[in-house]
């Protein structure tokens, strides 16, 4: 199956950080041949073939890389609406919220947490997300953590096993114990359902010495590492991670200079989540002190109940614009091909001959609209692997 998109009024490709025309085409085609991108140009070069291919007419709007939305936690039963309204009304966020998702999930069955996680995949196509990667951690127990990486592992080959999301309230006065369990026998079981390894090292959850255990454990039985960290407060779980060569360190909320200077000088991605510190009220990180600095920041939403319940991309790049200093350039970039980087992939991300053909048409003439037009429904039309999944 072969599909010329045509009369593209502005294409950016992310191939390079879009700066002025740098990464635009403008009045471009893209030849999709099955899954992949075959070509890419100005639409007056584009191969002429009638018949030999489906068309679809851009008609001078906008196409980007389908978003790369690297974290999310989107496999849990319940939800916690009653905790935001509080939060909203002063309350503050704190890890141990986690544990009444962790109840909820746990009674829910297969077909309750599939229909909703496909329900939210459905909700991320709609909004141009392509590509999510998936963390267990609302089961805390080797029985309900296989079914969360099972069920994960349906929708996406991104699944990142989270046993270490907080230490579950049976065994609250031996987190130990609880760290000797995540790295023996649940990680014997997930293992084989992930790809990641990752730990919420905070306050409230695991301590450095406890995250580097499970990070270490997990890279030994073939995991890669990824690191929630510096979310509450600073902390040295920034640089133990990349010391251990962690693709993304997320949230780093809160860094100290000696992060920066770490993360700028290493392969460590730094995916910031807008919508965290949209919904907890925190202080949102300075991205523009990051990108300055030499880090490759990318943009995730962390869905997930408590901290932050959007799986909008859009919504997360107009708040990164909005309020932690990117470009509406610069927030794409880490919308896709960031996103990519921190998941350690080179076939998603960009728009170019061999990458596969994830696409977003926009009802717009340029992606600055998605950071101009906050909370209007720009995207139109949305192909994975070639084929239109909204
Ligand atoms: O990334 N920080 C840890 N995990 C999630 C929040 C989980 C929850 O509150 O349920 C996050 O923000
Ligand atoms: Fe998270």
């Amino acid at each position: 199956m072969r599909t010329l998109i045509t009369n593209i009024g502005e294409l950016s490709t992310c191939t390079v950080q879009l700066d002025g025309s740098a990464g635009i085409i403008r009045d471009a085609a893209i030849l999709v041949e099955h899954d992949r991108i075959a070509w890419v140009g100005p639409v007056d070069d584009a191969p002429t073939e009638p018949g030999g291919y489906v068309e679809v007419d851009a008609e001078s709007r906008a196409v980007v890389p389908g978003f790369v939305d690297s974290h999310s936690h989107i496999v849990f039963g319940g939800d916690r609406a009653a905790e935001f309204e509080a939060r909203m009304a002063g309350e503050r966020y704190a890890a141990g919220g986690i544990r009444s998702t962790v109840a909820a999930t746990r009674g829910a069955s297969d077909d309750d947490l599939r229909a909703r996680l496909r329900g939210f995949i459905a909700e991320m196509h709609a909004q141009g997300t392509t590509t999510v990667e998936i963390k267990s951690g609302y089961g805390l127990d080797v029985e309900t953590e296989l079914r969360l990486v099972r069920l994960a592992a349906e929708v996406t080959p991104e699944v990142t096993f989270l046993g270490a999301h907080v230490v579950p309230a049976e065994y609250a006065d031996d987190p130990d114990g609880y760290v000797d369990l995540v790295t023996g026998p649940m990680l014997e079981a997930c293992a084989p359902h992930a790809r990641w390894i990752d730990v919420f090292c905070e306050t409230g959850a695991f301590t450095v010495e406890q995250s580097r255990r499970v990070l270490e454990a997990g890279i030994a039985r073939g995991l890669a590492p990824r690191v929630h960290a510096g979310q509450l407060g600073p902390s040295d779980g920034v640089r133990m991670a990349i010391e251990l060569g962690a693709a993304s360190v997320d949230h780093g909320t809160y860094l100290t200079d000696a992060d920066i200077e770490a993360l700028a000088a290493s392969d460590t991605v730094l995916t910031l989540l807008p919508g965290v510190e949209f919904s907890t009220r925190q202080p949102y990180p300075d991205a523009r002190r990051l990108i300055d600095a030499g880090v490759t920041v990318a943009l995730a939403c962390d869905t997930n109940p408590g901290s932050s319940f959007t799986s909008s991309m859009p919504f997360c790049i107009a708040v990164a614009v909005r309020d932690m200093g990117m470009t509406p350039a610069e927030a794409l970039w880490a919308a896709t091909a960031g996103g990519a980087a921190a998941l350690r992939r080179d076939d998603i991300g960009m728009i170019a001959p061999g990458f596969r053909a994830d696409l977003v048409l926009l009802d717009a003439p340029s992606h600055v609209h998605l950071s101009y037009r906050p909370g209007v429904p720009l995207v139109r039309q949305v192909w994975k692997d070639g084929v239109p999944v909204a």
